[in-house]
C-alpha cells in the first residue's frame, strides 16, 4: 500500500476530526479546547506532548534508526468571521470560523501522525508535529520558537489549502513566495483648532498634513524602488477629530509594508521616514513613523523545495504540479526559515471562495493528499539529509 492508499484510509478520521475542530473554533491565542482536543488525540496514539503557552503543542514520532529532525507545521487559529456556509458542521461560535482551512491543516497532519507511527520501523530520524497557534495574528510561529519548537530542527515543512487549484495538484515554487510584513503606525501633530478659523493656528492641520503624507508615500514604491523589485505600502486605518468642525491636534494612520528582501525592506522603511517627517514639516506639523517587529518573508529554501518537490511528484505527478507564483500575502511561517532548510507548499482544494471567506467552501478530498504531502515530505527529507 502506499502513503497515499494509506492517507484515504485516515478519511473517515480526518473528516471526523475537521467536522468537529471546524464547530468549535478559537481565534488567535484562544485555541485551549482546540488545544486540549489535539492533545487528546495524539495521547490516543502513545504519543506525549509539550503544551506551548499560551496554546498550541507539539509531540515527537522518534523512528527506530537515528538520524535528522523534521518539522511539520500545521496551524490551529480560527477568524473572526460569521460563518454563512449552511454546513451540517457549521462553526457554533457566534462570529467566530474556520475561515482559513486551519481545521483542515490540522486534521491532515494528525492523519500523517498515524501514518508515520505506521512507519517507525523504516524511519531514520525524528518527525516532530507541531500545531502552531495564532497564525492570523503573526504572531504564534515566534511565540513558541522562543520556546523551544525550533530547537535542533535540521528542516521544515509546512502547507495551506489553496481554493485555486483542483483537488489532487500542488502549487509550489523554490524561492520567494509569501512577503516579509510590518505593520506601521504614523502620528501627525499639529495644533487643534477650530473648523472654521484655521489660519488662528497657523494653518497647521494635522488633517491636511496627514492627507498629504498618505499621498506622498505611495511615492516611495514607485519612485525610489527598483520597478524589478518588489514592495507595498498601504494605509488601512485613519483616526481622527472628535467633530466636523474642529480641526483636531492629532491623526493616527496605521498601515502594512510588503517586502522580498532584506534590501527592499530597509529602502521602504528609510524613505517612508523621510517622507512622513518632512512632509508634515512642510505643513507646519510634526509627524513619527512607528513599526511593528518584521513579519519575515517566506523564502523556499532550494533543497527543502526539492525535496517537497519529489514527495508531490510521488503523489501526483509532475503534470499536477502547479508552478506557485509569489504573492504578497504574508504567512508566519517564514519566522522558521532561519532556523533550517525550510519550504511552504499549498494543496488544491478547488473551491469557489478564497480563504477568509464567510462561504470558504473546502473539499475534502483534500486531506487525503495534503496528509500524504506531510508523510511523503518528512520522509524525503530524512533520506536526502541523513546522507549528507
Ligand atoms: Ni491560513
Amino acid at each position: 500500500m502506499g502513503i497515499y492508499e494509506e492517507a484515504l484510509a485516515q478519511q473517515d478520521f480526518m473528516q471526523a476530526m475537521r467536522h468537529e475542530l471546524h464547530m468549535h473554533p478559537e481565534l488567535s491565542f484562544q485555541e485551549f479546547e482546540t488545544t486540549n482536543r489535539i492533545e487528546r488525540e495524539l495521547n490516543a496514539m502513545g504519543l506525549t506532548c509539550k503544551r506551548f503557552e499560551p496554546t498550541g503543542l507539539m509531540t515527537e514520532i522518534k523512528g527506530a534508526h537515528p538520524g535528522k529532525t523534521v518539522l511539520l507545521r500545521a496551524d490551529i487559529d480560527a477568524l473572526p468571521v460569521t460563518e454563512e456556509t449552511g454546513l451540517p458542521f457549521a462553526s457554533q461560535t457566534p462570529g467566530v470560523m474556520h475561515a482559513c482551512g486551519h481545521d483542515v491543516h490540522t486534521s491532515m497532519l494528525l492523519g500523517a501522525a498515524k501514518i508515520l507511527l505506521n512507519h517507525k520501523d523504516e524511519i531514520h530520524g525524528t518527525v516532530r508535529l507541531v500545531f502552531q497557534p495564532a497564525e492570523e495574528n503573526g504572531q504564534g510561529a515566534k511565540t513558541i520558537i522562543a520556546q523551544g519548537a525550533a530547537d535542533g530542527v535540521d528542516y521544515f515543512f509546512g502547507q495551506h489549502v489553496k481554493e485555486a487549484i483542483p483537488v489532487g495538484s500542488v502549487y509550489a515554487a523554490k524561492g520567494p513566495r509569501m512577503a516579509g510584513a510590518r505593520e506601521i503606525t504614523i502620528t501627525v501633530h499639529g495644533k487643534g483648532h477650530h473648523g472654521g478659523m484655521p489660519h488662528q493656528a497657523d494653518g497647521v492641520d494635522a488633517v491636511l498634513a496627514a492627507c498629504q503624507i498618505v499621498v506622498s508615500l505611495q511615492s516611495v514604491v514607485s519612485r525610489r524602488l527598483n520597478p524589478a523589485d518588489t514592495g507595498v505600502v498601504s494605509i488601512g486605518m485613519i483616526t481622527a477629530g472628535p467633530a466636523p468642525n474642529v480641526i483636531p491636534g492629532e491623526v493616527v494612520m496605521r498601515g502594512t509594508i510588503r517586502y522580498r528582501t532584506e534590501e527592499v525592506h530597509e529602502i521602504i522603511v528609510k524613505n517612508m521616514k523621510d517622507v512622513i517627517e518632512n512632509t508634515a514639516k512642510a505643513f507646519g506639523a510634526t509627524a513619527e513613523l512607528s513599526l511593528s517587529d518584521p513579519f519575515p518573508p517566506v523564502i523556499n529554501d532550494d533543497w527543502a523545495s526539492d525535496c517537497a518537490l519529489a514527495a508531490a511528484e510521488k503523489l501526483v505527478g509532475k503534470e499536477n504540479i502547479v508552478p506557485a507564483i509569489p504573492t504578497t500575502g504574508a504567512e508566519d511561517f517564514g519566522n522558521y526559515m532561519s532556523h533550517g532548510k525550510a519550504c511552504f507548499f499549498s494543496i488544491g482544494t478547488n473551491g469557489k471562495y478564497p480563504g477568509h471567506s464567510p462561504k470558504l467552501d473546502i473539499d475534502e478530498n483534500v486531506m487525503p493528499y495534503g496528509c500524504s504531502m506531510y508523510v511523503l515530505t518528512a520522509l524525503e527529507m530524512l533520506e536526502r539529509g541523513n546522507k549528507e
